[in-house]
């Protein structure tokens, strides 16, 4: 159905965590803790082409070369407010990674996405991307985002979330086919409200404990 750009996780323990989210009971501490949780094992898939080089090192036992990160420069660009519950778990698992902050909210009657607020490490134009979100719709918010980025001059970029919509998976391969999407999980489709069904409601709101 999608291209080999799209990776959506395979995994027992995303798919147990997201139906733990998806819980409308869920508490707002549980389910900010998964994530937290589940954007660390989507960084894991969404990290592997980082590339290695050798080092030298001596263990107890002998002198021997090893694989370790080429530091390659990196930066996590979370779409406010919802993608700041992901920045944690990237930041685990890559933590020389810099942090840029992108604000963006949709419109509830038009669904169209506008930019409130944009901050960056001055030298994002030479770093890899990940912009994370935990919600791909209609798809605005992120192709939004990736054209931001670009006008920076971001060249490598990556999307993750942990629900999509075909329809917003659609809408970012169709304005940015050089992007890789990692989703958790891909749903039915949008209800009359943009919202994903089934989806886990609004990610903000029960990140946040704003309703
Ligand atoms: C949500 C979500 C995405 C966007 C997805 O944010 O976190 O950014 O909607 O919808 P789209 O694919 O149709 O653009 P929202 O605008 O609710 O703002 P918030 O993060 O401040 O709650
Ligand atoms: N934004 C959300 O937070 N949830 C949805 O289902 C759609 C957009």
């Amino acid at each position: 159905m999608f291209n080999e750009k799209v990776h959506v996780m395979d995994h027992p323990l995303v798919s147990h965590k997201l139906t733990i989210m998806r819980d409308k009971s869920t508490s707002v501490k549980d389910f900010r803790e998964l994530v937290s949780e589940i954007g660390m094992l989507i960084t894991y898939e969404a990290t592997r082409d980082l590339p290695l080089t050798d080092k030298e090192i001596e263990t107890p036992i002998c002198k021997t070369t090893m694989p370790t990160l080429a530091g390659k420069k990196f930066a996590v660009v979370p779409i406010l407010r919802a993608g700041l519950g992901l920045v944690d778990g990237v930041l685990r698992m890559v933590p020389s990674a810099r942090v840029g902050h992108i604000g963006m909210y949709r419109d509830e009657e038009t669904l169209q996405p506008h930019v409130y607020f944009a901050k960056m490490p001055t030298d994002i134009a030479e770093r890899d991307i990940i912009i994370v979100d935990p919600m791909l719709a209609t798809g605005g918010s992120a192709v939004e985002a990736i054209t931001e980025m670009k006008k920076r001059g971001c060249k490598n970029i990556k999307l993750m979330v942990l629900v999509a919509a075909p329809e917003g998976i659609k809408a970012v391969q169709d304005a940015h086919d050089d992007v890789h999407i990692y989703c958790g999980a891909v749903d039915e489709g949008l209800n009359e409200r943009g919202y994903i069904v089934p989806g886990l409601g609004d990610a903000g709101d029960r990140i946040f404990g704003t309703k």
